[in-house]
């Protein structure tokens, strides 16, 4: 594998870069008023504009031949054909087959075919959905089931969280509830809030032996069996999603109720397997098929294009372009929708934990920067917060707005508005503005790249399809800087000092 610096699409890029320093946005729209028709690529419901970024035919075609130069194709295809290509943990990387419902990519792990084991979960997350949503599957006492607590955290938190955030207008089964943290308070506050004859407990995890996940889960057990419940109610009330069956039955959860998933199912890549559970249950089977179905838009969308329209691939390039050549080394997701208000924090992990790398597959140290650090917030909330650095700051942030055509609700006026004040920011921070004279703090620079990512309505369908578009563009930075975007050993050594102050009686 080359190393990225070596080839010769680095070096012309960094020539690229020189020349671009010197060139204002106003001078590529001047010169190419075109290029807001042409700077488009479209897939799966998504448009992305990229019109507002700081390159030309030039650039992006450099920028082509690093995503060539680097392998991207040849390393897409070893994932969808299952190859262990997270070599640190020895394993493959396949949630594209998970939500690969007619099984096109015929998708297999050391020739042994996937499909059928994930249709038998789906299935088994169908029927168990099914069960709770119509009170066939009722609590100890005899009561449906109103209130579904998922605990677990980091991949097993925040997907699932994100999309009963984003979807919540469809959400008609049971109330659903999110603990993570440690924290004693965050555990406190839901079970004060729900009732433990009608509270169903899904424990998330694909280890089973984390600290944060297994102290919440006990917790909640003794608060359960304080109620009153014998321990052969636990059974009706608690549901695990683990890799670990062994551990899931020492916890005392009956492995019938266990879901399964994989090692080949990276944490942050499992909200498409058993753990996204709790997404079934409170928007039922259907849209969670919905939802798979839209990432496997996405997932066909990136095999088939052509790297040139390949609307992850830009996503990519245009990223690295901007971390690695001109050193804007931060990169912001602003959605205008407030159902989509916890993306910025799921993209932190998926994107951070991905590619936050210092070596390189073969472990050499990396001498380019990796991983941007990912952060973001929701318009119009983020204008009267940080957007002022995003326009006069000395960093140079690139933006992800990211906005619905049609909304959810019925306040036309709102989303005009909304929608007014998304493509307003991204006007201001391209164009700019010179000071009116004698007011130097009035003049905005501007030259400031953004994306517009655009779609008709956020359904589960179109959900689908932006997580999937943004795993790709990770993965694809991933292969451009010769790192394993799937394990995360920078986590460990924070864990394993806890655990050895926990045991000399810290806290
Ligand atoms: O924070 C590290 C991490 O391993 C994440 O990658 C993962 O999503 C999270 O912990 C939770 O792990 P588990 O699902 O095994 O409890």
């Amino acid at each position: 594998m080359p190393r990225p610096t070596e080839t010769k699409a680095w070096q012309a890029l960094a020539s690229e870069a020189a020349r671009m320093r010197e060139v204002h946005l106003r001078d590529l729209f001047a010169d190419d008023p075109g290029r807001s028709e042409r700077y488009k690529a479209t897939a799966a419901g998504l448009t992305l504009d990229y019109s507002r970024h700081r390159v030309d035919d030039a650039t992006l075609g450099r920028l082509v031949d690093l995503a060539r130069a680097m392998e991207v194709e040849a390393w897409r295809d070893r994932m969808y054909a299952g190859a262990r290509i997270n070599t640190s943990e020895n394993r493959a990387v396949l949630h594209v087959a998970l939500r690969d419902l007619d099984d096109a990519f015929g998708c297999a792990v050391d020739g042994v075919a996937v499909h059928g084991e994930v249709r038998t979960v789906l299935a088994q997350m169908r029927a168990f959905s099914e069960a709770v949503r119509t009170g066939a599957w009722a609590g100890h006492t005899g009561k449906p089931i109103s209130d579904v607590v998922n605990i677990g955290i980091g991949g097993s938190d925040l997907g699932p969280r994100m999309v009963c955030t984003a979807l919540a207008p469809h959400h008609d089964g049971p109330r659903t509830h999110f603990v993570s943290n440690v924290d004693g308070q965050a555990i406190t506050e839901v079970l004060e809030a729900v009732d433990p004859e009608t509270t169903l407990f899904v424990i998330a995890s694909k280890t089973f032996t984390t600290q944060e996940t297994l102290t919440n889960a006990h917790s909640a057990r003794d608060w359960f069996l304080a109620s009153g419940a014998d321990d052969a109610a636990i059974a009706r009330h608690f549901v695990a999603m683990s890799t670990n069956t062994e551990a899931v039955a020492a916890f005392g959860i009956d492995p019938e109720n266990m879901f399964r998933f994989w090692d080949w199912v990276g944490g942050r890549y499992s909200l498409w397997s058993a753990i996204g559970l709790p997404i079934v249950l409170a928007l039922g089977m259907d849209r969670y098929e919905a939802l798979l179905r839209g990432a496997h838009a996405m997932d066909r969308h990136f095999l088939e294009t052509p790297l040139d329209q390949n609307l992850p691939v830009l996503m990519a390039l245009l990223g690295a372009w901007y971390n690695n050549f001109l050193d804007f080394s931060t990169h912001a997701v602003i959605p205008y929708d407030h159902r989509l208000r916890l993306l910025p924090s799921f993209l932190q992990q998926l994107d951070m934990e991905s590619n936050g790398k210092r070596v390189t597959r073969d472990g050499e140290p990396v001498a380019w920067a990796t991983g941007p650090v990912v952060w973001g917030g929701v318009g119009t909330d983020a204008q009267h917060a940080f957007f002022q650095l995003l326009h006069q700051g000395t960093q140079v942030t690139p933006v992800d707005f990211i906005v619905a055509e049609t909304p959810a609700h019925g306040l036309a006026s709102h989303h005009r508005i909304l929608r007014a004040n998304c493509e307003a920011q991204a006007e201001a921070l391209w164009r700019g503005r010179e000071a009116p004279q004698g007011e130097p703090h009035r003049a905005f620079g501007g030259n400031r790249p953004s994306s517009l990512l655009s779609f008709e309505r956020l359904d589960a369908q179109t959900l689908g399809a932006l997580v999937a578009a943004y795993e790709h563009k990770v993965f694809v930075q991933g292969v451009l800087w010769d790192v394993n975007s799937f394990d995360q050993w920078g986590v460990e050594l924070g864990k394993a000092m806890a655990g050895a102050l926990l045991e000399k009686g810290a806290g």
